[in-house]
């Protein structure tokens, strides 16, 4: 069967998939759009390629947690996102705009933990909302994700001046932000996007290459975590979507071992 669905879902993370008509010779001859080359579709078990559903919300509510305890987490997130909001704790605050807390389902079970917030983040106050929060849209989408159902937020809140690197002492007076958002998210399975988030989360500087396709777990509660490229590299380097394609399915395929364990 060639699967419509599985089109779609490749083209969601714009990996350009070339189906030939049959029997035309310009069809053999013509370049994928977008400059990539002709990709064939990854081979994909279908039983996992058809099910993304619309109604997949298999991936929202945790069932877990009573209602006092879920009510006691819930008023601890205002004052962390006021802490943030109004710290002062490395020197990006003399250059911000806002921080960016971070956004989302506060019961997700996907966490996505992307760099540090660019113009636009440091602009709008939301993370991922440039052209790489498209891309990342579509990736998550690619898995039957929603934005709105997961959370997302970054290793630091505050926008390094034109985008560079985080420094080390800025990752160690942030980090305890992300630990304190962690501990009241709970998630089952923390998405890593890029080689800095990546690193800094693994506390190594093993190559993202080498980081992906594996389950690495973070904090004290062993948070499962994958490691995939940050679509700001993506839009940089197509080429490497089909990798980030191959990671999100293994995301996925381990978040529902997890998921049919724990429930
Ligand atoms: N890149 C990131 O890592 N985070 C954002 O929020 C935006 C771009
Ligand atoms: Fe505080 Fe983090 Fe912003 Fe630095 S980047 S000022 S530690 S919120």
């Amino acid at each position: 069967m060639h699967s419509a669905r599985r089109l779609e879902y490749l083209q969601a993370i714009g990996i350009d998939v070339w189906v030939p008509r049959p029997g035309t010779a310009a069809a053999a001859l013509m370049p994928a759009s977008n400059a990539l080359p002709a990709v064939e579709p990854p081979a994909v078990e279908p039983s996992v390629v058809a099910t993304p559903a619309p109604e997949a919300p298999a991936i929202a509510t945790p069932v877990g947690a009573a209602p006092a305890e879920s009510e006691e987490l819930e008023e601890q997130w205002e004052p962390l996102r006021a802490e943030v909001l109004g710290c002062t704790k490395c020197s990006l605050h003399t250059t911000r705009t806002q921080g960016v807390f971070g956004v989302g389902n506060r019961r997700a079970d996907w966490l996505v933990i992307g760099e540090a917030p660019g113009a636009e983040e440091d602009q709008q106050g939301e993370p991922f909302v440039g052209r790489a929060g498209q891309l990342l849209n579509q990736m998550l989408r690619a898995i039957g994700l929603q934005r709105e159902s997961v959370f997302i937020a970054n290793v630091l809140k505050c926008r390094p001046p034109n985008n560079r690197d985080p420094k080390p002492d800025e990752v160690a007076a942030c980090m305890p932000y992300l630990m304190r958002q962690i501990a009241l998210l709970r998630p089952r399975l923390i998405l890593a996007v890029g080689r800095i988030a990546a690193q800094n989360l693994l506390a190594t500087d093993v190559s993202l290459a080498r980081l992906r396709g594996q389950v690495h777990t973070f904090g004290e509660l062993n948070t499962p975590l994958i490691v995939t490229y940050h679509p700001a590299y993506l839009l940089r380097t197509p080429a490497d979507k089909r990798k980030a394609w191959e990671d999100l399915k293994f995301a996925r395929t381990v978040f529902r071992r997890l998921a049919s364990q724990e429930s």
